[in-house]
């Protein structure tokens, strides 16, 4: 019985923190899942992998396509007048993901 309160407690410790590092998907993430991939890594030549970048990176890179201060239209029509709190679920969940090791080194 006391095993089972203390597993217990602990759980219910443990849960908001899982919480906070898994992000909700965010809901524009399939438009991006087409170069960038689900999980950030590129699916087709020539896009980044995103996964495990920085946040604050991330956060930053968004902003400037968003406001035209980094000028790549690929990027600029994808990311569009995106609003805050979208960019920072989109920012939170491919920083949280865990980069995969490549097939093969890219041409
Ligand atoms: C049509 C393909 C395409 C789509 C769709 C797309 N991206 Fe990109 N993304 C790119 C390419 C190519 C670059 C590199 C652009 C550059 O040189 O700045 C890039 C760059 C980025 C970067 C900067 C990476 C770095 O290392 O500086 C971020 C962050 C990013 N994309 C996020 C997103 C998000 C979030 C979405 C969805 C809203 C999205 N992208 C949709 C192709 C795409």
């Amino acid at each position: 019985m006391r095993t089972v309160l203390i597993a217990a407690l602990g759980l219910t410790c443990a849960l908001p923190a899982f919480a906070a590092d898994a992000p909700p998907r965010p809901t524009r993430l399939g438009l991006c899942a087409a170069c960038h991939g689900e999980t950030g890594m590129a699916q087709i030549p020539g896009a980044p992998n995103l996964a495990g970048q920085r946040l604050d990176y991330l956060r930053k890179a968004l902003k400037d396509y968003r406001d035209g201060s980094r000028n790549v239209p690929l990027m600029r029509a994808a990311i569009g007048p995106v609003s805050d709190a979208e960019l920072e679920q989109l920012a939170r969940w491919y920083s949280a993901q865990t980069p995969q090791p490549q097939a093969a080194a890219q041409p």
